[in-house]
């Protein structure tokens, strides 16, 4: 079986590596070096924020890679600090700057923050649309966003969002932001998908690794595969940058699936922020 990484199509007619590379946390002055390395493995779809401080980095090991521009999917994120349209239209033009890209293939509302700026993500929303519309971002969607959150976007704006990216990994299965997303055409991407490393030694997942001869980070991130996610691992260790890339090439049986499905806490599960009181602005 070839590693081949699927694309998965937008409801905007664009379409996403179903398998990218995640940069949050990596240091700037590692990060040419990983993203680098993730781009000679294979991987073809990066995910940033400004928000990690690593932007200009990321741009620079792509422009260095000989890779084309138009083969890496890359996505940035607004930062908190500037949802109000003008800051953001302000934060995207940052974006690309420290990229030194003229376009970007996905830029997201990083965070909701519905109690702050008046609880009103609907105007910060209508500025990603114009963004589209002025053809700077080929595809626009939102990151940690609830249902409430989307059903007020369904309402009140004019774009669905292509993709939500949200907490998701086998102890947080983040269930019914999923059925959303399915139900209304948006695209569903899990950050921390190994939920930085926490499940890795969960029984079921290490037997399972054992019954189908993977480690326990390829048996979790080909889960999320087989439950139609988009995902994108972060590592800086170039073994395990080479292993995680290697989830296209066997499949988990339905058995396997439902163990893992059923590794599910709830909200109990959670290891990041609640998208509803999440209220960080960096200074
Ligand atoms: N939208 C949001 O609010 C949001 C929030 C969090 C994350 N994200 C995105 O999602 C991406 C991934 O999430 P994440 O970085 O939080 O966590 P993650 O990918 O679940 O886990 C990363 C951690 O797992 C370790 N690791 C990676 N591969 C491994 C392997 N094969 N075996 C053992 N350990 C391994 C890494 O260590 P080493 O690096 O030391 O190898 C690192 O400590 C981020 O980079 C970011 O792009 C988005």
């Amino acid at each position: 079986m070839a590693n081949t990484i699927p694309d998965i199509s937008l409801n905007d007619g664009n379409t996403i590596p179903q398998f990218g590379f995640g940069v949050f946390q990596i240091e700037p002055k590692d990060t040419v070096e990983a993203v680098s390395k993730a781009l000679e493995v294979g991987y073809r779809h990066i995910d940033t924020a400004q928000m990690y401080g690593n932007e200009a980095e990321v741009g620079e090991a792509i422009r260095t890679s000989g890779i084309d521009r138009g083969e890496v999917f890359v996505t940035s994120k607004l930062n908190n600090s500037f949802h109000r349209p003008d800051d953001a239209r302000k934060a995207f033009e940052s974006t690309l700057a420290a990229l030194k890209f003229d376009y970007l293939d996905l830029f997201l509302i990083h965070w909701p923050l519905p109690t702050l700026y008046d609880g009103d993500f609907v105007s910060t929303w209508k500025v990603l649309e114009e963004l589209q519309r002025d053809g700077r971002v080929r595809s626009i969607g939102v990151s940690n966003f609830q249902v409430p959150h989307l059903e007020r976007l369904a309402a009140e704006a004019d774009v669905v969002p292509a993709v939500n990216q949200i907490e998701a990994h086998p102890y947080f299965g983040n269930e019914e932001v999923r059925a959303y997303d399915k139900a209304h055409t948006i695209a569903t991407e899990a950050w921390s998908p190994i939920a930085q490393g926490k499940v890795l030694d969960d029984p079921t997942i290490v037997d399972i690794a054992q019954q189908v001869g993977r480690t326990p980070a390829q048996v979790t991130l080909r889960w999320h595969v087989q439950r139609g996610d988009i995902v994108f691992p972060k590592s800086t260790t170039p073994k395990r940058i080479e292993e995680n890339f290697h989830i296209f090439d066997f499949e988990l049986d339905d058995a396997a699936m439902d163990r893992i499905n059923n590794l599910d806490k709830g909200e109990a599960g959670r290891q990041g922020p609640n998208p509803d009181t999440f209220d960080y602005l960096p200074s």
